[in-house]
């Protein structure tokens, strides 16, 4: 496997944005959480600023409207001039340039003139501290953990571990996501000031164990299989592409905390549910199968193509790399287009506070 088979950031030049409603859609009951931790969260006595920190921004459409809602929040319970600083935070590459914009444009945004309130970005990996221990009052992570740090193997009959037969993959996926939520907790637990609050939405599985969004990897995986056979690329290329994601059970979520907490943390809040597939909702109305279609196959092109991608032996410098994504995303579509089926969308919230002092 190549050694680039860890994840790319989203789709660039605003790509992700255009392309990211389905993850807006369905995070709207833990925003509904995140308010609630805004609400009742410890705040830093003034004039140390109140920081919030948000763990995977990519380009920051989503982000901002999740966001201002807390944010207001905690504005009108913050002393007078004490400044909130917001962190978006994602891989290096990611594309900050529209996050940016985000900032300066959306009418939704945050950053207004006499508002005290200030925005930066960090690009570092979330799998290690990235912010000051102990500076963080409320942090947000949406639709990001299911990322791993890296794919630990190639699997052999798929690109996406749900749907593959491996036993040794499988097990080996798993292991790396349990790894990976410790190490991921471990650090927000050390950025996280005593009282403050952390909410988490990420891809879950559903109450049978099911990954989700099965008729979309179909199409995925088959697509990728043509662009082998019909020669664009080898099978080499095609067994080494892998999407290192995991939907995390409410098991897996909570495994950490068996004892009770974990590095300081406690679970204030837990829950599994199915999100909305939007794109269902409008064919169901309108019945125009290309739309839906074509909305499922922009959302994977903008969020997993591009890792996918990694997996040409030239990498993200081949000269086929913009041409893999225009026909693995065509190939979806047409697939997709033919026989319409509405996606399972299995998400998992949770709701972690930073134990106080005298609490343990
Ligand atoms: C699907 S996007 C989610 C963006 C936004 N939070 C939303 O809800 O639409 C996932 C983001 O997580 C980022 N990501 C993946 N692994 C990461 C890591 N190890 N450290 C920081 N960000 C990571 C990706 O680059 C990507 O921007």
């Amino acid at each position: 496997m190549a050694s680039e088979m860890a994840p790319a950031p989203m789709e660039g030049h605003g790509s992700y944005n255009k392309s990211s409603r389905i993850q807006a859609s369905s995070a709207v009951s833990a925003v509904a959480m995140l308010e609630e931790a805004a609400k009742h969260v410890v705040l830093p006595s003034a004039p140390t600023p109140i920081v919030i920190a948000d763990y995977g921004s990519s380009q920051g459409a989503n982000s901002i409207r999740e966001l201002s809602d807390a944010i207001a929040l905690l504005r009108s319970r913050a002393a007078l001039r004490q400044g909130i600083q917001v962190f978006h935070t994602d891989l290096p590459t990611s594309d900050y340039t529209s996050l940016f914009v985000s900032l300066a444009t959306d009418s939704k945004s945050y950053v207004q003139p006499g508002s005290d309130i200030y925005a930066a970005a960090v690009g570092r990996s979330f799998y290690e501290q990235i912010l000051p221990s102990r500076s963080v009052t409320l942090g947000w992570s949406s639709w990001a953990v299911q990322w791993l740090s890296r794919a630990p193997m190639a699997i052999p009959d798929q690109v996406q571990v749900a749907y593959s037969h491996d036993a040794l993959a499988r097990a080996a996926f798993a292991e790396q996501a349990d790894a990976d939520w410790r190490t991921f907790l471990r650090h927000r637990s050390n950025e996280l000031h005593a009282g403050g609050r952390l909410v988490v939405v990420t891809m879950g599985l559903t109450a049978e164990g099911e990954f989700g969004y099965r008729p979309l990897l179909e199409a995925l995986y088959e697509s990728l299989r043509d662009l082998a056979d019909s020669g664009f690329m080898d099978s080499a290329e095609l067994h080494g592409m892998v999407i290192p994601t995991v939907g995390r059970s409410l098991a897996s979520i909570e495994a950490p905390f068996a004892g009770g907490m974990f590095n300081g943390l406690v679970i204030e809040q837990a829950n599994a549910f199915l999100g909305d597939d939007p794109l269902w909702a409008e064919y169901e109305r309108d019945g125009d199968a290309g739309k839906f279609a074509h909305g499922w196959a922009a959302f994977t092109r903008a969020s997993v193509l591009p890792t996918l991608g990694q997996g040409l032996s030239g990498g993200v410098a081949d000269a086929r790399y913009a041409d893999f994504l225009d026909r693995a995303e065509a190939g979806m579509a047409a697939r997709l287009s033919a026989k319409p089926e509405k996606m399972v969308v299995p998400l998992v919230a949770v709701v972690l506070r930073q134990m106080e002092q005298g609490e343990r």
